[in-house]
């Protein structure tokens, strides 16, 4: 180590740091976190007389004691709870500091607060090591109450929101538990392609991934910097070629010098080659390229159409055929143009497909998956969910603890059907008719789960009508092996089936439904080779964390939410 290395550290390293407890040091950053200050049990009393340096924005600031001292509430976004922090004025120019928004990194003195203080600890600040200020005129999120929909007009700042906050740590909380349950129960985890050439819903929903717009955009611009060449022009080149051939063969026959041919020939040479860049850019058309009246997506970047998955399931269907037990957790895309609270046009799908299982392994596999998602946010989460219950949804946490213990009910489609239609009959109004063979809207599903049974139902084969085309036919012909669970506050939160792996039947399907055969050749082989019974679902992340936490729209769920006319970022 060079020695200039070893001098005195920077100013702004905490060389009196007496951290002994090794939990509070953070690994990667001098400060400590405010959790491991204020999330410990004693609210981080036991800390008492410790020195520490932390960091984070101001939720609230105000000056007191006639400018004497600043009250700051911290947060780094590592807990719900704020660290109060108090600074002198001779430590610093109180003003700057106290701005909600403005960014501090504080030394200080831990010290429990005087009686009756809402804190077990507080910070006397010694030395101000960092202000990154804010302009409280021009900050967008100042500290008053702003709602979600607001807050959706500034994705670059919501973050700093504590219900922003919360929605953060949840998520993450339950990404957290989506791997640890399928890792536990020996599932791989499985990156399936964002870009893909097969439509898995058969729904026509997709995203197209081409460059053919901003190709034909570039060559219109060039066309027009630098037009292309006139027929004439084409024809007075293939003239001088001709000519300088003829200036060659003449040349020869007449057994010129060696220089003198080579000097033709290499003329002849040139010539033929502004020709060929004149033809070129003669056939250059502006717009998108076609081939009998069709787009030639044979020029397009793949050769071939592509678009945005709307689910990694064929995919991994290839995985689950040669490994048994997988898993994919990725971003899927939708273009359908649901304003709804329920959809987005970007969201995440954990997809597990497992192999040697029926559509019972299967109902048996996402009602525990969901049920330690529940656990795992009431024992690993809980401050953040008391924050949910407290401002948004006063059941949430109930509602995790009634699923997380209560045995989920499972009825038929047909038997939905029945329960509906009974609750027509006395009276229950509802906007979408119900007859066997409707694909149940979200105002069914909600009934059945909300009402009916007031706990998560599974609804299993579905007619096979409204289904796609990889579901299994079950024996009376009319119906797949399909299954949707239906969670209170959401409706639909997985979709899932048993697959076909009869060939036969599953080529039928694929043309019944008026698809093109082609485009699944590869899909048929893991029926043509080796089949297997398999089955597997998808649980929508977004409508998990809704279900969680209450929050009435997904927009808010998600980091950056993608809607029909919104893409900020
Ligand atoms: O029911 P879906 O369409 O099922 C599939 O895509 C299957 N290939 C899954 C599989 O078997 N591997 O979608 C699965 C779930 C839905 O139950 C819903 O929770 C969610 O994905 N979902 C959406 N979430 C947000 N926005 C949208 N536009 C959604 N569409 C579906
Ligand atoms: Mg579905």
């Amino acid at each position: 180590m060079a020695e200039t290395d070893q001098a005195a550290p920077p100013t702004d390293q905490l060389a009196t740091m007496d951290l002994t407890e090794t939990s509070l040091n953070h690994a990667f950053s001098d400060r400590v976190l405010i959790r491991s200050i204020v999330g410990r049990p004693d609210g981080g009393a036991g800390l008492a007389g410790k020195r520490v340096r932390a960091g984070g924005w101001v939720k609230t600031g105000r000056e007191q004691g006639k400018g004497t001292f600043a009250f700051l509430e911290l947060n780094d976004g590592s807990c719900p709870a704020n660290l109060q922090v108090i600074v002198d004025a001779g430590v610093a120019v109180l003003n700057k500091l106290v701005a909600t928004g403005t960014c501090v990194v504080v030394d200080g003195i831990l010290k429990v607060p005087p009686e009756g203080a809402k804190q077990r600890i507080e910070l006397r600040v010694e030395n101000v090591v960092h202000i990154g200020e804010v302009d409280p005129a021009k900050y967008p999120i100042p500290k008053t109450k702003l709602t979600l929909e607001f807050l959706r007009d500034h994705l670059h700042l919501r973050s700093r929101t504590n219900t922003i906050a919360a929605i953060a740590r949840i998520r993450n909380a339950l990404a957290f538990a989506t791997h640890s349950f399928f890792q536990e129960h020996h599932f791989l985890y499985v990156h399936t392609p964002i870009i893909t050439t097969s439509d898995c819903e058969g729904a026509g929903e997709m995203f197209q991934v081409t460059t053919l717009i901003n190709e034909a955009e570039k060559l219109e611009k060039e066309l027009k910097e630098n037009p292309p060449p006139s027929e004439d022009d084409v024809e007075g080149a293939k003239k001088l070629v001709t000519e300088k051939g003829e200036v060659v063969k003449q040349l020869k026959a007449a057994k010129a010098s060696k220089e003198d041919i080579n000097a033709s020939v290499a003329e002849l040479k040139n010539a033929k080659e502004k020709l060929s860049k004149l033809e070129e850019r003669f056939k250059l058309k502006p717009g998108i390229p076609k081939k009998d009246g069709k787009i030639d997506y044979t020029q397009d970047f793949f050769a071939r159409q592509a678009f945005l998955t709307v689910s990694g399931q064929l995919q991994v269907e290839t995985y689950a055929c040669a490994l048994s037990n997988v898993y994919t957790f990725g971003p899927t895309f939708r273009a359908e143009h649901s304003h709804t609270s329920r959809h987005l046009a970007e969201f995440w799908m954990v997809e597990p497909e497992i192999a040697f299982a029926d559509l019972k392994d299967d109902m048996n596999c996402a009602e525990a998956y969901v049920k330690y998602l529940c656990k795992w946010l009431l024992e690993k989460c809980l401050d953040d969910m008391e924050f949910m219950a407290k401002n948004y949804d006063k059941s949430c946490i109930d509602r995790l603890r009634m699923v997380a213990d209560t045995p989920f009910v499972r009825i038929s489609y047909t038997e939905a059907v029945d329960i509906l239609e009974k609750a027509v009959k006395d009276g229950k109004k509802f906007e979408n008719g119900v007859e066997w063979g409707i694909d149940l809207a979200s105002e069914h599903e909600r009934y059945l789960t909300e009402v009916k049974f007031q706990k998560p139902v599974i609804v299993y084969n579905y007619p096979k009508g409204i289904k796609a085309f990889y579901m299994r036919l079950n024996d009376d012909l009319k119906t797949v092996a399909a299954m949707d669970v239906l969670v209170p506050k959401v409706g639909e939160l997985i979709g899932g089936s048993q697959r076909e792996e009869r060939y036969e039947v599953i080529r039928e399907r694929i043309l019944e439904m008026g698809l093109p055969l082609e485009p699944y050749e590869w899909y048929l082989d893991l029926r043509r080779y080796g089949t297997v019974k398999h089955c597997g679902f998808g649980l929508g992340f977004e409508r998990m964390i809704l279900f969680a936490t209450g929050i009435d729209n997904i927009r808010d769920v998600i980091p950056f939410p993608r809607y029909p006319g919104r893409a900020d970022l």
